[in-house]
């Protein structure tokens, strides 16, 4: 069986990460637009650099939930059958176990050097504009894609979502594209779709099925029901 689990916020939120939409457009005190997008970090590139440094120190202080762990667990069960496709930039699902993760959106402990382009591992800050280890230049910001910028690795999304069997969406808005679409598009393959979210989604009518309620208790219990 092949299986595509897309996640967003909603999987980290019983971590204890901030989801985008839930309060009213702010995120962690920003509005979305200053802190996610080309021109706000070319407007105030400083604040923007604290924000993602103090996101990348505050992942210390969370860990991951029984939704990760159900999805590491998963993954043992179903080897290169199961592909997590995460919207988010943490590393949750890498800590509970996950090895087949693509982050679409990047990692905020990755830098991209915006003069050899060059992506590598970043564990600290990125204030005060330390060199690329790639070319020397000052010249890193945080490896997150923001609106407006081409998400990661399209292409093997696509390839896996044309050929799953089942499509499942975790905690995530269905606000935001190209991710909101890919019900639509594993549908049109030929997959069966569910939807796994505390609340009705924007795209929550393109899936055969739903499940609603907290990530931490749903997720557990759809793997269970699939493999257990
Ligand atoms: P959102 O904040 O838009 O949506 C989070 C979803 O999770 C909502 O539908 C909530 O109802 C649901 N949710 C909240 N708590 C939950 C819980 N405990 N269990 C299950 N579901 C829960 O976040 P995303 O959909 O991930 O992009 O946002 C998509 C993208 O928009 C992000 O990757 C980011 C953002 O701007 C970029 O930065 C490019």
């Amino acid at each position: 069986m092949k299986v595509v689990v897309l996640t967003g916020a909603g999987i980290s939120a019983e971590s204890g990460v901030s989801t985008f939409r839930d309060n009213g457009g702010l995120w962690e005190d920003h509005r979305i637009e200053d802190v996610a997008t080309p021109e706000g970090f070319e407007r105030d590139p400083e604040t923007v650099q604290r924000f993602y440094d103090a996101r990348r120190a505050a992942l210390a202080d969370v860990v991951p939930n029984p939704a990760h762990h159900a999805l590491a667990e998963l993954e043992l069960a179903l080897g290169d059958g199961l592909l997590v496709v995460t919207q988010n930039v943490d590393d949750l699902h890498e800590r509970a176990g996950s090895k087949r993760v693509i982050h679409m959106h990047g990692e905020l402990l990755q830098a991209l050097c915006a003069a050899c382009e060059t992506r590598s591992p970043w564990a600290g800050d990125l204030l005060g504009g330390p060199a690329c280890p790639a070319c020397d230049a000052a010249a890193l910001r945080p490896d997150v894609v923001w609106f407006g910028e081409i998400p990661y690795e399209m292409d093997r999304i696509q390839s896996a979502l044309a050929g799953a069997d089942l499509f499942v969406s975790i905690g995530t808005s269905g606000a935001v594209y190209p991710a909101a679409g890919f019900v639509q598009l594993a549908r049109a393959f030929g997959a069966r779709t569910l939807e796994l979210n505390l609340e009705p989604s924007d795209g929550s009518h393109f899936f055969h099925e739903a499940r609603h309620g907290r990530a931490g208790e749903i997720v557990p219990g759809w793997v269970a029901d699939l493999v257990g």
